[in-house]
């Protein structure tokens, strides 16, 4: 029997960080062994809102593009791809989106709440309202099985399964309904305790060095009620303490008691988090010293790619007359 055909992207609007890794990445690790996957960085899809500055995207393509190789994303494994070097991805988007009511898209949550998030900037135009249809041509495109996304995408996998069960009900039966695989967001802190994000400033970058690490370290707050290490600690209010309950898993217990019995200082509280995330950045710096080829991995993975997008696209036309 065939694998399951497994499917996802991710925008290129800068460098990962680890809320990115755990949130969906380790995920997408995962899948490479048990599924036929294909990953690709959604250019495109980034185009819609950064429509007045495309050029930055090459830099930020090609640092995405390491930071999925680094993670250990495996070009012998999974196609990885650009969106933009398969252009029938895009032909699918036009002719899905003649079969698109606009209340459809309208009425996609993600729509009017990116809208408010994203400030001074013009997001009423024809391309960012069709995001999700050209997600669904992605998806589609490649008659994927499973969709490994956050919940925060669930309403476009579910757009999705409605354009293709149009475009099925008006041509024939050509694309088989695409299934979420929800990935367990985790909450991971940001250095400041907020939820851990590009927008606030407050992200540890899978790239970042280890002075920058370090820096980042330093400047978490911890419980202000210890000023000095005899002051008994809090470590529900304290973010390095979110963050070895992340890293430092196994010893966490310890670390609350330590920490309220002030028998552990914040000093060394701290250069114990630097040696965890240290550790757990290791193998990914190192698969990062030893990536050479970038633009040929993107290149042959975007061909393998090709070959079934172009194939689906030729079925849809078929199916629809037009050739
Ligand atoms: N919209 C997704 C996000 O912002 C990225 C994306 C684009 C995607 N096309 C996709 C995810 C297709 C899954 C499948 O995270
Ligand atoms: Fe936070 Fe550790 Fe200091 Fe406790 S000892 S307040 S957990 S840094």
């Amino acid at each position: 029997m065939r694998k399951k055909r497994v499917l996802s992207g991710i925008q290129p609007t800068g460098k990962l960080h680890l809320g990115n890794l755990l949130g969906a990445l380790e995920n997408w690790k995962k899948l490479q062994d048990e599924y036929e996957c294909f990953f690709f960085i959604a250019d495109l899809h980034a185009l819609t809102t950064f429509y007045d500055n495309p050029k930055e995207l090459h830099s930020t393509v090609k640092e995405v593009a390491a930071d999925l190789l680094a993670i250990g994303l495996d070009p012998e494994k999974s196609v990885i791809f650009k969106q933009s070097d398969v252009p029938e991805h895009s032909e699918l988007h036009l002719i899905f989106s003649m079969i698109t009511p606009l209340s459809w898209v309208e009425r996609v949550p993600t729509y009017k709440s990116k809208i408010e998030e994203i400030k001074g900037k013009d997001l009423g135009t024809y391309g960012f309202l069709g995001y999700p249809v050209l997600q669904a041509a992605d998806i589609l495109i490649y008659k994927a099985d499973y969709v490994p996304v956050g919940e925060d995408q669930l309403p476009h996998i579910e757009l999705t399964r409605e354009i293709g069960r149009r475009f099925n009900n008006f041509y024939g039966e050509l694309f088989p309904m695409p299934k979420d695989l929800l990935t367990k967001t985790p909450n991971v802190p940001g250095t400041d305790g907020r939820k851990m994000s590009k927008s606030y400033n407050n992200a540890i970058n899978l790239s970042d060095s280890s002075e920058e690490l370090k820096k980042k370290v330093n400047m978490m707050i911890t419980d202000p009620a210890r000023v000095v290490k005899t002051d008994k600690g809090h470590p529900e209010v304290c973010t390095v303490f979110d963050f070895h309950e992340i890293f430092t898993a196994p010893k966490i217990k310890q670390i609350a008691e330590e920490c309220k019995k002030a028998e552990r200082g914040c000093v060394e509280c701290k250069k114990e988090l630097l040696r965890q995330l240290e550790e757990y950045l290791a193998p990914i710096k190192e698969r990062r010293g030893k990536i050479k080829n970038i633009d040929e991995i993107l290149e042959a993975g975007a061909k393998k790619a090709r070959a079934i997008a172009s194939q689906t696209l030729s079925e849809a036309k078929k199916a629809m007359g037009l050739f």
